[in-house]
């Protein structure tokens, strides 16, 4: 029998300063009321997720992961075919932290290949961005990020400064204490026993990756369609899509208007007003609800009406309608206003004033592409999503120089339609902006060689349309864009230079193996793809 929504209180993840030692251990968890508890992976002895890390603007929390964990709960779904996977993952589940969205040296930076296992320990010294910003730190090991993603090695890292301090008296009004909360979401699948389930596919071998996850139960920190008692007043929301392939469209089921503040790098300037918000995997966007004009006993979800992509459809998979609900008590709320500034980018030192009005040093073209993987016969055969129609190992990556101002034209030639969430490690970028292209006569005109052969024609022939602005809400910091299908999507990248950073973004670094490795990495953030070639190296050069 499916589900009963809302039976469960929304847990509130425990918030802690940067703590010494962060062990990653196996656990049993309960993920809804009416299913027993399952295996899991948790952090800081939770059973699924790990405790929100709150910490300091330009702090440097130095923290040791210790590996504990010992039985993948994902382990059937192991494919050793993907680069990275082996045998042992089962066994000996492999962990590499990435704290998503940090400006962190590379030897800190959780690099894929690298990943240490049972009863090893990790010293990161991390690196805070210089303002307010909220990132999530998740494991990052090659070939099985997807699977323990989805066991729940994910957390939320809130980063303050004087204006966004977290406390009540914060300079902006902003809701504090019980009335900011951290909402982290994804769509999942269960068995009846309760245990998590990842293979979606009929059509793909059974321990194959199978291009993407699309669940059938919404599961927010932790527990399945949570509900949450509120006070009438306005909340402040945290939200990170830690969804595997799904893209979500959030509104309220009244059709209230509710107030975007941040994106993925920190605040925007001032509030957008939004009935509804798209948030494609691994972006993070804060919001604030007013509960205030509510009546005690109103219950208000919050919904998902995204369409489902043509590959989740190809999978079986349906919209997840409901997120979680919200019953509104009779108590009146601490923050009743919603502020009418925020921040002002004077307050952001490194900030790209006018995008379009600088100099841009270069422009580069990159392709999201599906292409014939003869060496990899995982997905429906020999099918790979990459970059460039680049394996993960090639010496062909992009060599961006430091100091300089760069667009990225992500051309979205997919021909599964399947919208990508690209992640590039070290910055936060602007989104400039996208157009439609003819994708059908790009592919035409220009095929792509062999797997392997570097493949960036110019979109330039082939647009459509005029530049599409992005969402308002998209104009603040961003390290994670959607690039929708059919689409070119523009991003301003500034390379920071090694006298900036305070490090050497291009050092040579021994990776936990005692691999000699170089650079950052850039990817799509659907773990499917990740996991499958659709990720790249990256290095920063010295002019
Ligand atoms: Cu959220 Cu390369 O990671
Ligand atoms: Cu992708």
């Amino acid at each position: 029998p499916p589900l009963v929504p809302f039976v469960d209180d929304l847990p509130r993840l425990p918030v802690i300063s940067a703590p010494e030692r962060l062990v990653a251990a196996d656990a049993m968890h309960r993920f809804h009321r009416d299913l027993d508890p399952a295996p899991s992976f948790g952090f800081g002895g939770l059973t699924h997720h790990g405790p929100t890390i709150e910490t300091q603007a330009g702090a440097e929390p130095v923290i040791t992961v210790v590996n504990r964990l010992q039985r993948h709960p994902m382990g059937t779904d192991v494919d050793t075919t993907l680069h990275g996977a082996s045998d042992l993952d089962r066994t000996h589940p492999p962990l590499v932290v990435h704290l998503h969205g940090a400006p962190n040296r590379p030897a800190d930076d959780g690099f894929p290949t690298s990943p240490f296992r049972l009863g090893r320990a990790v010293t990161y010294r991390f690196r805070n961005p210089g303002e307010a910003a909220q990132l999530w730190y998740h494991d990052h090991s090659m070939g099985t990020t997807r699977l323990s993603i989805y066991a729940g090695l994910s957390g939320h890292y809130l980063v303050r400064d004087e204006w966004d301090t977290g406390r009540h008296d914060n300079p902006l009004g902003l809701p504090a204490g019980e009335y900011e909360t951290p909402l982290v979401m994804c769509d999942k699948l269960f068995y009846p026993d309760g245990r998590l389930r990842y293979d979606n596919t009929p059509a793909v071998a059974a321990g194959h990756v199978t291009g993407g996850m699309a669940g059938d139960t919404m599961v927010v920190n932790g527990v399945v369609w949570p509900r949450m008692s509120v006070d009438r007043g306005a909340y402040r929301f945290r939200v990170l899509s830690a969804s595997q392939l799904n893209d979500y469209r959030l509104s309220l089921s009244d059709g209230s208007p509710f107030w975007v503040i941040g994106s993925d790098g920190g605040l925007l300037d001032a509030p957008v007003q939004v009935r509804a918000l798209t948030i494609s995997p691994a972006e993070r966007y804060d919001i604030l609800i007013d509960f205030g004009d509510r009546r005690p006993g109103d219950r208000i979800q919050l919904i998902n009406t995204m369409q489902i992509s043509w590959v989740g459809q190809a999978i079986g998979a349906t919209t997840v309608r409901w997120v979680m609900r919200f019953d509104v008590g009779s108590r009146r709320g601490r923050h009743r206003r919603i502020p009418d500034r925020l921040r002002g980018s004077a307050h952001q030192p490194q900030v790209l004033a006018r995008i379009g009005g600088e100099r841009v040093d270069r422009v580069r073209t990159a392709t999201l592409n599906l292409t014939a993987n003869p060496g990899n016969p995982s997905w429906l055969g020999v099918l790979a999503m990459n970059l460039n129609n680049l394996p993960f190992h090639t010496d062909d990556f992009e060599h961006p120089v430091q100091g300089s101002l760069e667009c990225w034209d992500l051309v979205n030639a997919d021909v599964t339609m399947q919208p990508h969430a690209i992640h590039l490690h070290l910055v936060q970028f602007r989104v400039v902006g996208r157009w439609d292209f003819d994708k059908v006569r790009y592919l035409a005109d220009n095929p792509p060689p062999p797997f392997g052969t570097r493949w960036t024609p110019s979109p330039r022939d082939y647009l459509t349309s005029a530049l599409f602005a992005p969402s308002p809400y998209e104009t603040g910091w961003k390290d994670t864009v959607r690039c929708p299908p059919d689409q070119v999507t523009r991003i301003l990248v500034r390379w920071p230079t090694a006298r900036e950073l305070g490090f050497d973004p291009d050092a040579v670094f021994a990776g936990h193996n005692g691999e000699r490795l170089q650079g950052y990495v850039w990817h799509c953030h659907l773990t499917d793809h990740e996991d499958n070639e659709m990720m790249q190296r990256l290095r920063v050069v010295a002019r």
